[in-house]
């Protein structure tokens, strides 16, 4: 995720409020920067690897000429961050400066083809192939408009564009699949951008772009055209009313509210792994002795699913273990044929990467899932696989779990396929529900919200929750426990639902608030008989299964039905509802949801 902005202007300079529009778009990313005007018949650039903050104390942002421009905040998806791959990104020619927001799955296929023709590449990125195909376009005689929709016609992907030309100096060029991009306009300027927070300061009159819409605009007009047929569409004006802080957050009041929301997008984009990478890492995996899935927090419970899925449809037996413990744990063990998969959100929890300097000394394999391209973790991994989740703001990790799980079921599933241990139509109705994983968050985030917020009103007093559920559902209990007791601070118990009886049963009186997440999968047939359990005892039953599932909805007091999913991504689906009750607790309770105390996005101590 990163975060684009584009500004004609009818006077003055434009590079100011260009940097000041990337600061309130800094959210989106913040690993480099850069930003490009139009004047004089030439491309002024100016970019860097680092905070805009940095780059502007070195390089002077305020100071490029011209009137209209374009600039990114970037947070890299392909390529490391560094100043080649920070945007705008140049035509071989330098009369084009593009910026881009999203993913192009067939960049390589382009730029292979691109290279044929002699376009010379600069970059590591998929945007820089954009940049080339539509130099080619505009040399067969093309204007700018056309050559960027041809360029567009031709991308796989996900795609928020902005393209501003020496050749026609008076306008910027956008499109937009999947990927936001918004337009604002008033009498002395036009903007197109990621996000409103972008613009606000300077208008309030805003257009939506839907995807498939490309178009222009000049410091006098904008027009917005269906990419497929080229013909104009009429779009209706939204007068905004957030404030600037709003606009950051979607108009959700916090954080963590508006990345919940985000995860069937960045769900989308967890889809969008690199195949060579997913099947390097499926490679590797194959060939170990042991393979060990290292991680803190959050990660550690993605891990846990993990090793669910790796033994359930791959059948390989892999081992969760928490950072700090691996040492102590397996640290003399472990060998040359020892494979560390670390699953680490930023790539530099310090308790992960110890785990993974010891692994390295004995030769062991490292391969590691990020969001986080330039992590410490990616440079001393062998092989990894991006998340795609772009930065998360709120302390708790929501939309970075769930494209966590995506990527791990993807791997999961290469796995399978390689080791020949599912059917061909079990591995395309996997892929299927996969593909259809959006859709489905969609729909639970619908089904969720109101009932979690009325939930949380109730329980706000608890003293404490308990959280069961069977097979993979342990791993979802897990994190839901995480979420809710890191964010109401109420003391959460997580179990195996078989195993409560072997002890913590003990705790349970009258009134004890004890949730289920009770997929209708295999382990569902046991469930039954561990409410039984915790009913007779005195327990309130809170039940979160699959929906028409009557027999349970009926041995609960409280029930919440979900869509039916395929058991190995059901914890992508589960977590959801207590997502939301974490956050709703915290409110309840009167505390910050998006920085919980004592608490730290990245821990880099040990
Ligand atoms: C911290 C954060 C957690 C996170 C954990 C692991 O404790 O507060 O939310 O899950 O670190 O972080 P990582 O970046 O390695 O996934």
């Amino acid at each position: 995720m990163c975060g684009i902005i584009g500004c004609v202007l009818k006077a003055g300079s434009v590079a100011p409020i260009l940097h000041k529009g990337l600061k309130r778009l800094e959210y989106r990313g913040y690993d480099s920067a850069g930003i490009a005007t139009v004047y004089n018949g030439a491309i002024y650039l100016k970019k860097d690897s680092g905070k805009i903050n940095e780059i502007h104390a070195r390089l002077n942002l305020d100071n490029l000429p011209g009137s209209i421009g374009i600039a990114h905040t970037r947070w890299a998806t392909h390529g490391a961050p560094s100043q080649v791959n920070a945007h705008p990104h140049l035509d071989c020619d330098e009369r084009i400066a593009i910026v881009h927001n999203g993913v192009i799955e067939n960049f390589l296929e382009l730029k292979e083809e691109l290279m044929d023709r002699r376009h010379t590449f600069r970059s590591k990125t998929d945007t820089e192939v954009i940049a080339h195909l539509i130099e080619e376009n505009l040399k067969s005689g093309k204007n700018l408009l056309e050559a960027t929709i041809a360029a567009v016609r031709r991308l796989k992907g996900s795609y928020a564009l902005a393209v501003i030309s020496s050749l026609e100096p008076d306008k910027i060029v956008f499109a937009r699949n999947e990927s936001p991009l918004i337009i604002g306009f008033s009498d002395s300027a036009n903007f197109v951008a990621s996000d409103v927070a972008a613009f606000i300061e300077h208008t309030r009159k805003a257009v939506f772009l839907d995807n498939g819409e490309a178009g222009y605009m000049t410091p006098s007009e904008f027009r917005i055209f269906r990419i497929d047929s080229g013909v104009e569409v009429e779009k209706r004006v939204i007068e905004l009313t957030w404030t600037v802080e709003e606009a950051e957050k979607s108009g959700y009041p916090h954080f963590t509210l508006k990345e919940i929301y985000e995860q069937p997008h960045t769900i989308s984009e967890a889809l969008k792994a690199q195949e060579k990478y997913l099947d390097l890492l499926t490679e590797f995996l194959d060939r170990g002795r042991e393979v060990f899935l290292l991680a803190a927090g959050t990660s550690h419970n993605a891990c846990v699913a993990a090793s669910y899925m790796f033994s359930k449809i791959a059948r390989l037996n892999t081992i969760p273990v928490i950072a700090s413990e691996f040492i102590e744990n397996y640290g003399r063990s472990i060998g040359i044929d020892s494979i560390i998969l670390a699953v680490s959100q930023s790539g530099e929890t310090a308790d992960v990467l110890t785990a993974v300097e010891n692994a390295r000394m004995t030769a062991a394999t490292i391969l590691a899932v990020t969001n986080v391209v330039g992590s410490t973790l990616t440079r001393v991994s062998r092989a990894y696989v991006l998340q795609n989740s772009g930065p998360e703001i709120g302390v708790a990790a929501t939309k970075t779990f769930t494209a966590q799980l995506t990527v791990l079921a993807q791997l999961a599933l290469r796995l399978a396929r390689r080791r020949g241990k599912l059917a061909q139509y079990e591995i395309d109705e996997l892929r299927e529900e996969l593909r259809k994983l959006p859709e489905l968050v969609e729909k639970t985030l619908m089904i969720s919200d109101k009932p979690m917020r009325e939930l949380a009103k109730g329980l706000a007093n608890a003293r404490s929750i308990f959280f069961l559920g069977r097979g993979i559902s342990y791993a979802t209990a897990l994190e839901a426990r995480l979420k809710v007791m890191e964010l109401s601070y109420i003391p959460c118990i997580a179990y195996p639902a078989g195993e409560s009886k072997h002890g913590p049963i003990s705790v349970i009186e009258n009134g004890y608030p004890v949730f289920f997440i009770a997929p209708y999968d295999p382990t569902r047939k046991h469930v039954l008989g561990n409410i039984m359990e915790m009913k007779a005892r005195g327990a309130k039953i809170y039940c979160v299964g699959t929906e028409g599932d009557n027999e349970l909805r009926e041995n609960s007091d409280w029930w919440l039905g979900l869509p039916k999913v395929h058991e190995i991504l059901s914890p992508i689906i589960y977590v959801i509802p207590f997502q939301f009750l974490a956050y709703y607790l915290a409110l309840e309770r009167g505390f910050d949801p998006d920085k919980p105390r004592n608490l730290a996005k990245s821990v880099t101590v040990l």
